[in-house]
């Protein structure tokens, strides 16, 4: 194949290949940017006054970063407002955080014209071009618009949301037909890519051709299940390094014999921590035995804090930890740890390994790799309890986690009991059956097998660069 060109809004590839600042996703294209000699391409994360048309271009670790700054209209529009404010909340099925501004829209798609405008002149013939995640949508009319033919996946990051929810976005078929210039269209799991299908279905009239693809809006529409993973063999070997063996030792001195429960998240309202915390304090109050004995440490770096349902839910948090602690802290035992700061991914496999019980409470979720990385970071011997949300996509394939609805905080609260209660026998074998998922649905089976299926569809027909101009 020629080279691979990966396009996200953020570009975050590791220094080298023991970089542990940055996530998984990251590693892993950046791997397959290095053996298929490509170069990534998307925000550099600077606002610029006027885009001149300079490009950064830079060596990271073996991979060529291409990136430019946005003018400041365009953050506020395309990416705080049409892509955090409109489409983060509406996939995440919260229309009641959803803003529907024209000024938003009009950014995103200005933006994305601009993507194209900057990428198009760098294409070679044979290169695939693999577009990331909803900031990105409609890029890749763009950049057909410009005559590119070039094979053009999209891998969607978060959930689609259901036809109900996307039917109050203006413009919906717009959109959804835009995606119609891509050869592959990748979601987590069946159920994101069975709300996509049912859109096209029942929304545009369209047929199904196969399982797998759907004429549409005079479209075809070819889509995919790949539910992305982690870099299970770097968390595992993560997990016994230096500082991950020093940090767990840290964690259990200063559990002082407690059981401790973990939750990792970005400060997102999607996260469902609210809902956690409020689990744990109905634990604390139908469990008496238990208070003193457990702990809760809640990892929560900020994220997108301008925005303003990001401020409220930051303030909504910090009530409810403050409330619970107050409740029922006593002079040597707080019951909730809540931080917000980041861990390199070997401290967090330390963490995640001295923890008894994992909480993963997304009130809707993509994917979600805590869970995964919760179970990897695991002493085989003397395994954690995950305790998942159904309704993340990891749920569709982690079944042997305890499974809850986040929403119901006494169903959480006797999850949280369980957990703790469960003997060693049953921890075991439902972690060897959740390490058997985590090991098959590895980042590189993923990135890999999204790679192969882009690369064996049909070259985009001509029809596109005839219709779009
Ligand atoms: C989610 C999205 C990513 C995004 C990340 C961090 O995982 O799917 O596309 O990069 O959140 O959000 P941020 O707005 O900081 O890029």
């Amino acid at each position: 194949m020629g080279r691979l060109i990966v396009v996200s809004n953020r570009v975050q590839a590791p220094k080298d290949a023991s970089d542990s600042s940055v996530g998984g996703l990251a590693m892993a294209l950046a791997a397959a940017l290095r053996a298929y000699d490509g170069f990534w391409f998307g925000w550099s994360g600077e606002t610029t006054e006027e885009f001149d048309g300079q490009m950064n271009v830079e060596e990271r670790g073996g991979v060529t970063i291409k990136t430019i700054p946005l003018e400041a209209q365009d953050v506020d529009e395309y990416y705080n407002g049409y892509a955090n404010k409109t489409l983060w909340p509406l996939f995440h099925h919260r229309i009641d955080l959803t803003a529907y501004e024209r000024s938003y829209s009009h950014g995103y798609e200005r933006t994305n014209k601009r993507f194209a405008e900057v990428l198009e002149p760098m294409l070679e013939p044979d290169d695939v071009v693999w577009i990331h995640d909803y900031h990105l949508i409609p890029l890749a009319s763009y950049l057909r618009k410009l005559g590119v033919r070039n094979r053009i996946g999209f891998f969607l990051h978060t959930p689609w949301p259901a036809r109900q929810l996307l039917v109050t976005l203006p413009h919906h078929g717009q959109m959804v037909r835009a995606m119609g210039a891509y050869d592959l269209i990748g979601f987590h799991t069946e159920e994101w890519r069975g709300l996509f299908c049912d859109y096209l279905i029942e929304q545009a009239q369209g047929k199904r051709l196969d399982s797998d693809t759907v004429a549409a809006s005079g479209e075809i529409y070819r889509t995919g299940v790949f539910p992305i993973g982690i870099d299970v063999e770097g968390f595992v070997e993560g997990s016994h390094s230096e500082l991950a063996i020093r940090t767990l030792k840290r964690m259990n001195k200063s559990g002082d014999g407690r059981s401790m429960m973990v939750g990792v998240d970005r400060l997102d309202y999607s996260k469902g921590i609210e809902e956690r915390l409020s689990g744990f304090e109905q634990f604390l109050t139908d469990h008496e035995e238990w208070r003193k004995r457990v702990f809760l440490l809640q990892v929560t770096p900020l994220s997108r804090d301008t925005v303003d349902s990001y401020q409220d839910i930051r303030e909504r948090l910090e009530g409810l930890a403050g409330r619970v602690n107050g409740q029922f802290a006593d002079m040597d035992w707080q019951p909730i740890r809540y931080l917000n700061r980041t861990y390199r991914r070997d401290q967090l496999a330390g963490i995640y390994r001295a923890s008894r019980v994992g909480l993963v409470t997304a009130l809707r979720d993509g994917m979600n790799l805590v869970a995964k990385e919760y179970v990897a970071a695991q002493n085989p011997d003397d395994p954690g309890v995950l305790i998942l949300s159904r309704f993340t996509g990891a749920a569709e394939q982690m079944t042997a986690a305890l499974l809850v609805n986040p929403y119901a905080r006494e169903e959480l609260a006797d999850a949280i009991y369980r957990a703790l209660e469960m003997p060693l026998e049953e921890r075991i074998e439902r972690w060897q059956s959740l390490m058997d998922v985590v090991r098959h649905t590895d980042i590189a089976i993923w990135r890999d097998t999204f790679v192969s299926e882009l690369q064996a569809t049909a070259v985009t027909p001509p029809r596109f660069a005839a219709s779009v101009h």
